[in-house]
């Protein structure tokens, strides 16, 4: 019976609210019959749900694409679907029909909820179908979500981005803010609690302006109280915090309360005022400064990540000396750092005091050189300790070890049963990479 049923892939690209909606497309591939495969030539339908923060990124999708216009010559009743932030830039449909006129499906992000009826139209004309929605309709609950399974689980709690920072295409691509109904979201969370998920993510561009736009005044340190009392959820997790939106009220709140984890991600961007000014982010290196002293003493032993980039128009090598002296000042447990990149569209694009990319290419590796130093030393720091972690599953480098997951977000492997997945262990630190911490078993399940 398995044989006979058509087989889909996905492939994802970008940050985890793509990851999120894949599984929503997976869901609904599954609802219409599909069943999913890791083998490309046996799939029926390939979907690429893509990404256009910067052009690496649109560089892998058109690479991906070439390759699955041969695939497709072997195999005509094949279908392909483009979705994702890609998709939804304005002139992207028409490259497409242009360059990948073997592409069946190009949908965006504000009408994922209609791809059961683009195949349906696919199949009866066989002709390309372009639909994508320039704006978000009301947000649609219905669509049913096909998780990995597992220990944790992303649970989107709005859509959207408003801040509008000059290099970034987000916004236009993801539309305005909209949070999902609180009762919405815990209904979801509570249901997960019952499926056995542990860790759960709460996802948004800008998580602390959580419901900003509900008539019900409830905001995210609200939400977070609320999450904190679910069955069976034992760990909260959420992304991305803006450092402007980052208010007292929440931090005495992510203080109190025992599930949510000791890790933030404060994207930080840049350490100069001239250069975060210019980036429209709407604070100073000193408010930065004094929001991590905040959240250090009321969170000890807090784990703080972040966002960097370099090479954002008119940045000048003092400004860039800021950003060296601010990552030096703040010791973040980990960032991921970024060379800027010219977004269509965006304000920043346009500006005539471009970086030349030699002196880009210099400043990120400087600062890549500086924060793995940190890294480094802030892993060695851990060995030694005994911490709570989450086991996950096999490692992804090592099948003979197991992965966990601390607290504070760090990966630790050590030598367990895959029996162990799902299970609370105390790990002791006995070794330490650039990417994770090696553990041995101090005491199992508890
Ligand atoms: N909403 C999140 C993350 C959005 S995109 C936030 O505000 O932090 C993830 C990261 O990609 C950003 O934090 C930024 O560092 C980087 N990024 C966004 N646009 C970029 C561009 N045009 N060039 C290079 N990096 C970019
Ligand atoms: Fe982009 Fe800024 Fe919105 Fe993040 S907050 S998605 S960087 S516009
Ligand atoms: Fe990329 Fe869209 Fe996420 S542009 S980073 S997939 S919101």
């Amino acid at each position: 019976m398995e044989n006979m049923m058509p087989k889909y892939q996905i492939i994802t690209f970008g940050c985890q609210m793509n990851e999120h909606d894949s599984e929503r497309i997976a869901g609904m591939l599954e609802h219409c019959g599909y069943i999913p495969t890791d083998e490309q030539n046996e799939a029926d339908i390939i979907i690429i749900n893509t990404c256009c923060v910067r052009e690496t990124a649109e560089n892998k999708v058109f690479g991906l694409l070439g390759r699955l216009g041969k695939l497709k010559k072997e195999k005509p009743g094949l279908i392909i679907g483009m979705g994702g932030c890609m998709s939804q830039q304005e002139h992207m449909g028409r490259r497409i029909k242009q360059r990948f006129p073997y592409v069946d499906i190009v949908f965006g992000t504000h009408n994922i909820q209609t791809l059961p009826d683009l195949i349906a139209r696919v199949n009866d004309s066989r002709q390309q179908v372009i639909d994508v929605w320039p704006e978000a309709g009301a947000i649609n609950e219905g669509v049913p979500v096909k998780r990995a399974g597992g220990v944790r689980a992303w649970v989107t709690i709005m859509y959207g981005c408003n801040n509008f920072c000059t290099y970034c295409i987000v916004p236009y691509v993801r539309g305005r803010e909209r949070s999902r109904q609180p009762e919405a979201i815990i209904r979801e969370i509570e249901e997960l609690g019952r499926q056995g998920y542990k860790d759960i993510t709460l996802l948004g561009q800008n998580v602390n302006s959580y419901g900003k736009d509900l008539e019900s005044n409830v905001d995210f340190a609200e939400l977070l109280t609320e999450v904190n009392k679910i069955e069976g959820i034992e760990r909260i997790r959420y992304m991305t915090s803006h450092p402007r939106d980052f208010c007292d009220k929440l931090i005495k709140t992510i203080a109190r309360l025992p599930k949510v984890c000791e890790h933030i991600h404060l994207p930080v961007q840049a350490g100069s005022n001239h250069v975060l000014k210019l980036m429209n982010r709407g604070y100073t290196r000193e408010d930065y400064f004094s929001l991590v002293g905040k959240i250090r003493s009321a969170v000890p032993g807090v784990s703080l990540t972040t966002d960097i980039m370099v090479g954002f128009p008119g940045e000048t090598d003092a400004d860039f000396a800021d950003t060296i002296d601010l990552v030096q000042k703040i010791e973040f447990d980990g960032a991921f750092t970024f060379i800027y990149n010219k977004r269509r569209g965006t304000p920043a694009a346009k500006r005539e005091d471009q970086v030349p990319e030699e002196i880009k290419s210099a400043r990120i590796q400087e600062l890549i050189k500086l924060q793995n130093e940190i890294t480094l030393r802030k892993n060695r720091g851990e060995v030694g300790r005994i911490m709570e972690c989450l086991v996950e599953g096999p490692s992804k480098t090592n099948a003979d070890l197991m992965s966990a997951r601390t607290r504070t977000n760090k990966i630790v492997v050590f030598h367990g049963e895959r029996g162990m997945v799902g299970q609370m262990m105390l790990l002791r630190i006995t070794g330490f990479s650039l990417t994770h911490l090696v553990g041995e078993v101090v005491l199992n399940n508890f």
